[in-house]
């Protein structure tokens, strides 16, 4: 399995909040720890450095409490750029700010949507193809102007269970080729068409799912994955990865695991 190093664009928690209620996981009344956020974040970032992967920063902006979550910001495929459009109002900020690191960081080909899609959190790259979900936050017009884009294929998938809101939530990619997901998450047509892709890929259990098991990051060598998905962590194993457990109790509050905070710049 190759492992080339990653680069990652990070936001810092400064000003992480669960103050608004956009996913069913959200609840402004409990709240969330951002002291315990920023350290749990801090160890995310180590992680990844010390696997010899590089990562930025972006500067966060008050008013924003989940730009941590940096998957929403962007796609980012052969060094292009295309932005988000948040189907929330409380998040719409972000796509700008994340455009203008981008542009400020020496990126020429940047692309404005005309289509709602909230970047990396429903659009997932592999070696061949874009897999991409609907449903809740992204719409099928987004797919299709990826697709003339970047020229590649997209493959259009239903989400049905408003817990798995995004895609990056009920599904992963081991090695840019095959997958781990939650098959209940799916309309059973995007079901069938993953079963028909992936015969061999990782199915999780329901309870792997709810601790956001699915929501990790692999290199094709290591997965950083949340501790608490007990049983996909023995099946990656088995499967010969390199298993890293993190704990992202309080970004979980929001709705978010390691993934969530992870966007990959891809050269
Ligand atoms: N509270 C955020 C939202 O509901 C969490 C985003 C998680 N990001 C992700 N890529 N799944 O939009």
């Amino acid at each position: 399995m190759s492992m080339p190093a990653r680069h990652y664009l990070m936001c810092r928690p400064d000003y992480f909040a669960v103050e608004y209620r956009i996913n069913p996981w959200m609840d402004p009344t409990a709240g969330a720890d951002r002291d315990l956020a920023l350290r749990q974040w801090e160890a995310l970032r180590s992680t990844y450095q010390e696997l010899g992967h590089t990562v930025s920063v972006i500067e966060p902006v008050g008013g924003l409490p989940d730009m941590v979550f940096a998957a929403n910001g962007a796609l980012v495929v052969d060094g292009r750029v295309y932005g988000a459009r948040f189907a929330h109002a409380e998040r719409a900020g972000e796509a700008t700010a994340y455009l203008r690191w981008f542009i400020d960081n020496g990126f020429t080909d940047v692309k404005v949507p005309s289509c709602t899609n909230e970047g990396e959190g429903d659009l997932i790259v592999l070696d061949d193809f874009v897999l991409a979900g609907t449903g809740f936050r992204t719409d099928v017009a987004a797919h299709r102007e990826v697709q003339e884009f970047f020229g590649r294929p997209v493959v259009t998938l239903r989400l049905i269970d408003p817990r798995y809101y995004h895609l990056d939530t009920a599904l992963f990619t081991l090695d840019g080729r095959d997958i781990a997901y939650l098959p209940q998450a799916f309309s059973p047509g995007s079901q069938a068409v993953l079963r028909r892709m992936f015969p061999d890929a990782v199915v999780a259990s329901p309870a792997d799912a709810a601790a956001f098991g699915l929501n990790a990051v692999s290199d094709g060598k290591n997965v950083i994955i949340n501790c608490a998905a007990a049983d996909l962590q023995l099946d990656l194993k088995r499967r010969g990865y390199e298993v890293i457990p993190v704990e992202m109790s309080e970004l979980r509050k929001a709705g978010g695991g390691p993934k969530c905070c992870t966007l990959e710049i891809r050269k």
